[in-house]
């Protein structure tokens, strides 16, 4: 099978990297692609959000499959396209990759199939939200409705703290993203990522995995996308699944395909584990990155099969099989990220080749034959281990190899399955 996968993060460096392993893979090309992917792939030089150009690839190249990785071109229709155009893809349609483009669709999917998520209301001006969150009190979470990057969510402790969140959104800080407000009750409790393939009638579970979103050690600092993950979340034991399946991605899957808008690829479900058990924080329709990392490592299977599954209608005769094993990653982000930082910056070494560790790419380039750093989070180290701790021991050991000046990472990744696995 000849295969296109667009995307240039470590969440696609590690697709890239399992689908090479595929006895059914002839071909794997890859759009934008990084310095890692290119390791695996053929980067080809096509403009990935110019849905045409990406069709009219695939026809003079005869792909028979594409993955999407990132969620803005299944957002802007390109899975659309290529499914109109007799091209296998992996990946919602716009319509419903509204799950992740609107959080008050979302809410709307949740309020109608009695999906356990936080009480909320929908805004498009200021005053009426003030108003709720007059009457509801702090803490509260005000949200953007649309894409805006991570950077949408206020989790407000105190009343002034939402107030100024919705002046905020309604004053354009996200753009488009902001022209509509949803306020949400605060959920307490322990987060975890959940992950299912889904061909628009049927839901594979996948697994679970922890992100640290908060940019400093001990969980401070401001969000970003994300700095380090491990798989499985120990706080989705199998009950938790089975209940997540049941009361939050199957009716989801079935009210998706009652509307009209029958979602297939891969549901994202950012899960709060509260005292009521699984609520909904929010879907994304696409792995996580770098969640996709950890738990590339730890499949098994031939991840080729799964996700064609997914895109052709036949998930139902398919199982995915897992490593026991505990994956973790360590991103390595550029010094001022999530601000602003210097780009270009050499990466003077990475891990020795053997080491107990894979380093997937994510925002680096080669400039005349040097690797440098061009974004914010750059590289992903990578490792397993029998339990998260010694998964960490492994990826630190590695990470402590790399050379580059301009780099920074969390030591603590992990932190909450480590003292876990200590009591
Ligand atoms: P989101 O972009 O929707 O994932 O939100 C970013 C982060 O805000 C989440 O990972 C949570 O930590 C937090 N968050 C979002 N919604 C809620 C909520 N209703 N209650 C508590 N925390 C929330
Ligand atoms: N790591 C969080 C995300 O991919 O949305």
């Amino acid at each position: 099978m000849k295969v296109l996968l667009i995307g240039s993060g470590g969440r696609e460096h590690a697709l890239a990297w399992k689908l090479a392993q595929s006895p059914r893979l002839t071909a794997l090309y890859a759009a934008p692609g990084n310095p890692g992917i290119a390791e695996e792939a053929i980067i080809v030089d096509i403009d990935t959000a110019d849905n045409a150009a990406v069709l009219a690839f695939c026809r003079k190249e005869a792909i028979d499959f594409v993955v999407v990785g990132p969620e803005a071109p299944l957002v802007a229709g390109l899975a659309d396209t290529l499914r109109n155009g007799g091209i296998a893809v992996f990946g919602p349609s716009a319509a419903a990759a509204q799950l992740e483009g609107s959080k008050g669709f979302t809410k709307d999917i949740c309020a109608k199939y009695d999906i356990p998520t936080g009480a909320y209301q929908r805004f498009t001006s200021a005053e009426p939200a003030k108003a709720y969150i007059r009457q509801q009190g702090a803490p509260i979470v005000i949200k953007a409705d649309g894409l805006a990057a991570g950077k949408g969510v206020t989790v407000a402790m105190t009343l002034d703290e939402a107030l100024d969140a919705v002046d905020s959104c309604f004053s354009g800080t996200f753009g488009a993203a902001g022209a509509e407000v949803v306020v949400e009750a605060y959920l307490d409790g322990e987060e975890a990522s959940f992950f299912c393939l889904c061909d628009g009638k049927t839901a594979l579970a996948l697994a679970s995995a922890q992100d640290h979103k908060r940019v400093g050690d001990g969980d401070t600092g401001p969000n970003t996308g994300g700095m380090g993950a491990y798989s499985p979340a120990p706080v989705m034991t199998p009950d938790m699944v089975e209940r997540t399946m049941r009361d939050i991605i199957e009716p989801t899957i079935a009210g998706m395909a009652d509307s009209g808008h029958p979602f297939t690829g891969v549901l994202f479900a950012g899960l709060m584990i509260t005292a009521k058990g699984p609520e909904l924080i929010e879907y994304n329709v696409r792995f996580g990155d770098p969640e996709c990392q950890v738990l590339m490592m730890r499949l098994k299977s031939d991840l080729l099969p799964l996700l064609y599954a997914a895109a052709t209608g036949t998930l139902a005769s398919i199982s995915a099989e897992w490593r026991d094993e505990a994956a973790l990653t360590v991103v390595m982000a550029s010094k001022g990220y999530p601000g602003a930082y210097e780009k270009n910056t050499p990466i003077a070494r990475l891990p020795e080749a053997g080491t107990n560790a894979k380093v997937f790419h994510a925002g680096t380039a080669l400039k005349d034959g040097q690797l440098v750093a061009t974004g914010g989070r750059v590289l992903n180290v990578t490792a397993m281990g029998s339990t998260v701790s010694a998964a960490k021991d492994s990826a630190y050991t590695a990470l402590d190899q790399v050379e580059w000046d301009n780099g920074f990472c969390r030591r603590d990744i992990g932190w909450q399955a480590v003292e876990r696995e200590k009591a």
